[in-house]
């Protein structure tokens, strides 16, 4: 089997501040290396500073249009440029308060891509879709869209990242053996059409990880690493959840 390098990453959302990034950027930079790679989604307004630091850095959205009259959209080209490695793509609370749909979401995928940005593609089912028996069947259509764009080629420069929406800042953190089912669904969907790509491919897992709960997350088979919203704002907590991260 492929070896996968353990990756954490941060999204702070529309929180944090250029105080706390000073903050947390030595003790983020100490806890990165051979074991696990760490980054940070910051605020679009904090890329710049956030990679200065040699925080590995990523937005957390990218506009699907390479330039043009689009006032207040994210520039992918721009991002890299500020020293962003990565790009959120359909992270749930774009596609539920923002209405982007799947095919907005690849459009998006293909210009973080295309500029040299890794996307990292958000994907995941609603409590009701869950309790309908849909999961699978929405996660599917969420990878599809990509495919369908890139062909399964196009995920080889990219990071999944399974974040079921009822798990996202309310606590209710998916069990070890739920994540687990659906992150091997994924692996397995991708390696049907690739195998060495869905081998190599980091599947993250976002959902209320706090550091208690992350160890016993991280050693499934199919997680290689964490999403992390809430947690990543508290210092302490973050870096004890990257340090449960290395092997
Ligand atoms: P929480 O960790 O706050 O549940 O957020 C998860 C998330 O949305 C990360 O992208």
């Amino acid at each position: 089997m492929a070896s996968r390098k353990p990756f954490v990453a941060g999204n702070w959302k529309l929180n944090g501040s250029l105080e706390l990034l000073n903050e947390m950027a030595n003790e983020i930079n100490a806890v990165s290396g051979e074991d696990v790679d760490v980054a940070l989604f910051v605020p679009a307004l904090l890329v710049g500073e956030c990679a200065k630091l040699g925080v590995k850095t990523g937005v957390q959205t990218v506009s699907e249009f390479e330039a043009g009259a689009y006032t207040g959209e994210i520039q992918a080209s721009l991002a890299k440029d500020l020293g962003a490695e990565y790009a959120l793509v359909g992270h749930s609370e774009r596609r539920h308060i923002f209405g982007e749909s799947d095919e907005v979401v690849a459009d998006k995928f293909v210009m973080a891509q295309q500029q040299g940005l890794v996307p990292v593609l958000c994907v995941g089912e609603t409590e009701q879709q869950r309790e309908q028996n849909e999961t699978e069947s929405v996660i599917s259509a969420q990878i599809d869209a990509v495919v369908r764009k890139l062909g399964v080629a196009g995920l080889k420069q990219s990071v999944i990242a399974y974040e079921p929406v009822w798990a996202i800042g309310t606590g209710k953190t998916a069990s070890p053996e739920q994540a687990q089912q659906v992150h091997q669904f994924i692996r397995a969907k991708i390696a049907s059409l690739d195998s060495e790509i869905a081998q190599r491919l980091l599947i993250l897992y976002g959902g209320s990880v706090n550091e208690k709960n992350s160890s016993e997350l991280f050693a499934q088979q199919d997680i290689d690493g964490g999403l992390i919203g809430g947690a990543s704002l508290k210092t302490d907590a973050f870096i004890s959840i990257c340090e449960s991260a290395k092997g």
